[in-house]
Parts: structure tokens; C-alpha cells; sequence
């Protein structure tokens, strides 16, 4: 009887690609786990492209299935077919987005009563930032598992502040001494994630009720790996009393090149990615620069401007992305104006679209990435031991910042200190000038410099570490398994 149950997931995502993608290849992982059944549950535009994604997966055996409902969008004052943050048009309307979380409970309830009445489901594995949506899963009385796109230091970050409240009494320049971490980690307030520094409105209730929501889940699954935070892991475990899942790096699903090309092609528009791989391969091992500092940001034209003169003063080759760069009519204005695209001409690309990251990033011709220290970027730059070159803008990427600098020392910083603003004008200005980039890039790539050598031997050695993580037997599969039984036993225990 037992072999024959199958156990099945409910996967919610967070509809933004930082937090769908990852949550697609969980999916994949658990689907591939014998007996395993995974619904996606996603709004209409997202649930063509995660069906895309996991098509394959389908193919081969595992039982995927994508359940839409529907996203009250237009109700919460959004454009008509704007379903992800990616797509909110422009960063005032990031509030409306995130109002759009806060209504579908009525959505997701009419489906799951539809369809799993009375076949109830074993787990939800539910973003964090979708509070509403767990207290819709509550009603079916199985194990609620909370997603969070962070690392476990970034989250034990966020509980003890949230907690200990040591930043209401800081200034923006002082510095917050985190309270309670293995290490001594100190950060100006305006680097801590922006709720602790900004007055969120309305939406501080979302944020209490995502904390409550975790304080009350069954426990916690992470994009990360054991060997990476082990001491984190365990405090954040002994603070909350949660069990925590390390199953990633979750991008590692992305088996071939066919699929780290799909991974995350979110339009039709996507640019063909033959030609930039065809570019790398006529370069030595190493020796290239990836640049990307992620589609959703604020960043000054004239800061994007140091960062590509920095690049073409490293006299290195490079590919910087340019894609959707905030007022990108005045940034191709300047780039213009300088000429700095002529001059660098077949050593340096700046590309003005999508690109397949998982792919440029396992080129064996990328020697580093700067990167805005999104948690997913580094963990992939990590698995195919690319160094790092950091640029946080805001959320917890200063946090992540602080994992590769100074608790792996995977790579060097520019020296962001304030925050990039999410939503008015930007008024930090130009932070990181081109000296400061073309030194960075010499510390991590430099041929001569013993301590270039230790970091780019370090990240080959966690790189390892992290794709071991997820082979059979590995830290990651077999928190994977854990999870699995624990929520099976749960089911049972009740039943
Ligand atoms: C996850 O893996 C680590 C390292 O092997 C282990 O110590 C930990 O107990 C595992 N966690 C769970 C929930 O199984």
C-alpha cells in the first residue's frame, strides 16, 4: 500500500522570477523523487511559462501538473496581463503588486476546493511573501512549508532585528550590530533590508504577518547548502524551533545546456544566445567579466556609466547587461556620447536583453561576475567557481554581500554603502567610481597576487561543495529526503 501512495505538494510561488524560477526547480527536484506528485499553482501568464519550463520534466516521467488561478491585478490598480514584479511598469506600482499578494485568498480558494476536494494534499510549500495565501492553506490542516528565497544567514538576519529591535534606535549612517550571530556582522542601518529602515505603511502588516506565518509553519525550506552556513542553520533552527531544509543549489536541476538556456527565458523577444557563447568560446579560460546587476533597479545612469568604464579600464573582455536599466533612453545617451562602445568594440559586449545567465555563468571564459548580490547569481556563480565582484542595490543583498565577502571571502566589494531607492529617484548618486571597479576586478582575477589565487580557490572549493550538495547522497538531496518523509509521516500520523 505505502509504495503505491504518492505523495503530493502543492508549490505557491512568488510571481517574480527570483522566486518562481527556484521554486520551478524544486519542483523538478521533488518530481523526480520516486512516488512524488507536484502542483504548481500560479496565475495565468506565469503558468504558460512554468509550464515551458517543466515540459521536459513531464516528458520524463514526473508528475508536474500547473494549476492557474486567478490574479486580481487589475483590481489592485495594475495593467491588464501584469502578473509579475518583473512586469509592473514602473516602480510606484510595486505597491499595487505587492496589494495584489494580499488578495488572493479567494483565487487559490475557489481552485484548491475545485480540484482537491476530497483528495486532499499531503504539504504546501508556500513563498514567504504570500501570507494570505498560507492561511488559505491552513484550512486543509497538512504541513505548511515556508519558502524563502534568502540564505539562513540572511533570514537569521531579519529575525533577530525583527526581534531584538536594536535598529529603531539608530540613525540611517549609524551602524547595527545584528545581536545574536556566530559572527560579529555590523551594517549602516540603510543596508538592512529596507522594512527596518523605512516606514512600509500599510504593508508593515504584511510583513508581521509573514513573520507570525513562519513563526507557525512546519518549518522552513531554503535555497542553500549545509555546508555553506552550517552554523547558521543550526542558530536559525534553535531560535525559532522550526526544522530547516538546505535542498539547494536548486538551479544544479538545470542538467543540460538546453535547459540553463530555457531557465528563466521570460519573453519571446529573448535574444539568441548562439552568438554570445560563440563570442566566449574564442576567449581563454577565465579571462572574461560578466556584468549584470539585475533588471529591477533604480541605479543612477551615471553610476551604470562608472561600472562599463571601470570594465573597459580593467582592459580585460567583458559583457555587461543592460537590460531594462532605469532610464535606459539617457543611459544609451551617455554610452554614446563617450564612445565607449566603439572603443571596445570586439572585447567588450554590452548586451541590451535577455540573457541566459545559468549558461554564460558555466562558460569555462567567465573569470568574474559583478553581480547586485541576488542570492541566486552568487549560488550560481559559486557552482562553476566564478569569484565575485559586489554591487548590492538594496533588499538583503547587503546581507548576501556579507556572505561572499566576509564569511566565505569569495569575493571583494566595491564599497556600496547606502542602499539604492526602490521607488523615487535615486539620490545616492555615484557611490563606486572606475579606479575602484578595475581594482576590484585585479583582486579577483589578478595573475600575480597570492591572495587573487586563495579567493578563486576558495569559491572552486565551495563550487564544489555546493554541486556535491545535490548528488545522491549529497547534503541537499538529503534534506530533500527528509523533507519528504517528514511530511509523509505527518500525513499519516494525523490521518
Ligand atoms: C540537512 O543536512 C545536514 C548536513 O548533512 C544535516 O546536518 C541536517 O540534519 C539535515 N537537515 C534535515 C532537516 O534533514
Amino acid at each position: 500500500m505505502e509504495s503505491s501512495t504518492k505523495v503530493h505538494f502543492i508549490l505557491i510561488p512568488l510571481m517574480a522570477a527570483g522566486h518562481l524560477l527556484p521554486m520551478v526547480d524544486l519542483a523538478k527536484l521533488l518530481g523526480r523523487r520516486n512516488n512524488v506528485k507536484v502542483t504548481i499553482m500560479t496565475t495565468p501568464v506565469n503558468a504558460v511559462r512554468v509550464r515551458a519550463n517543466i515540459d521536459r520534466e513531464v516528458q520524463c516521467g514526473s508528475s508536474i501538473t500547473v494549476q492557474p488561478y486567478r490574479f486580481p491585478g487589475v483590481e489592485a490598480g495594475l495593467p491588464e496581463g501584469c502578473e509579475s514584479s518583473e512586469a509592473v511598469p514602473s516602480p510606484e506600482l510595486m505597491y499595487n503588486f505587492a496589494k495584489a499578494t494580499t488578495m488572493l485568498q479567494k483565487p487559490v480558494e475557489e481552485v484548491l476546493e475545485k480540484i482537491f476536494t476530497p483528495t486532499i494534499p499531503t504539504g504546501f510549500i508556500v513563498d514567504k511573501n504570500l501570507p494570505h495565501v498560507s492561511d488559505v492553506a491552513k484550512k486543509f490542516k497538512v504541513p505548511i512549508i515556508i519558502s524563502d528565497a534568502l540564505n539562513c544567514f540572511s533570514i537569521l538576519c531579519n529575525h533577530n532585528l525583527f526581534h531584538s529591535k536594536v535598529y529603531e534606535s539608530a540613525s540611517e549612517s549609524e551602524s547595527v550590530v545584528v545581536p545574536g550571530l556566530p559572527h560579529r556582522i555590523v551594517f549602516k542601518k540603510s543596508q538592512l533590508q529596507e522594512y527596518f529602515s523605512m516606514d512600509m505603511g500599510e504593508f508593515s502588516a504584511l510583513r508581521e504577518k509573514a513573520w507570525k506565518n513562519e513563526g507557525e509553519a512546519y518549518g522552513i525550506i531554503v535555497n542553500s547548502v549545509d555546508e555553506l552556513e552550517e552554523e547558521y542553520v543550526k542558530e536559525y533552527r534553535r531560535a525559532t524551533g522550526r526544522e530547516v531544509y538546505c535542498v539547494g543549489p536548486v538551479s544544479l536541476s538545470n542538467k543540460d545546456d538546453k535547459d540553463k538556456a530555457q531557465r528563466g527565458k521570460l519573453d519571446s523577444k529573448a535574444q539568441e544566445e548562439g552568438e554570445y557563447l560563440k563570442w566566449l568560446d574564442s576567449w581563454p579560460a577565465r579571462s572574461v567579466i560578466y556584468g549584470n546587476i539585475a533588471s529591477l533597479n533604480n541605479v543612477p545612469s551615471g553610476q551604470i556609466m562608472e561600472l562599463i568604464l571601470g570594465l573597459e579600464a580593467s582592459k580585460r573582455p567583458f559583457i555587461w547587461v543592460l537590460r531594462d536599466a532605469h532610464k535606459i533612453e539617457e543611459l544609451n545617451k551617455l554610452l554614446k556620447e563617450d564612445g565607449v562602445e566603439e572603443r571596445v568594440k570586439g572585447r567588450g559586449l554590452i548586451i541590451r536583453g535577455w540573457v541566459p545567465q545559468v549558461l554564460i555563468l558555466s562558460h569555462t571564459a567567465i573569470g568574474a561576475f559583478l553581480t547586485h548580490c541576488g542570492w541566486n547569481s552568487i549560488l550560481e556563480a559559486m557552482c562553476n567557481g566564478v569569484p565575485l565582484i559586489t554591487f548590492p542595490l538594496n533588499c538583503e543583498q547587503f546581507y548576501n554581500e556579507k556572505v561572499v565577502v566576509q564569511l566565505l571571502e569569495v569575493g571583494v566589494r566595491l564599497g556600496v554603502e547606502t542602499a539604492t531607492n526602490f521607488e523615487a529617484e535615486d539620490k545616492s548618486g555615484i557611490q563606486v567610481r572606475r579606479e575602484k571597479v578595475k581594482e576590484a576586478i585585479e583582486k579577483v582575477m589578478g595573475k600575480e597576487d597570492e591572495e587573487s589565487e586563495r579567493i578563486r580557490e576558495r569559491t572552486r572549493n565551495y563550487g564544489e561543495k555546493a554541486n556535491k550538495a545535490l548528488e545522491k547522497g549529497g547534503s541537499s538531496y538529503r534534506n530533500l529526503s527528509q523533507l519528504i518523509e517528514d511530511i509523509t509521516q505527518h500525513f499519516h500520523a494525523k490521518g
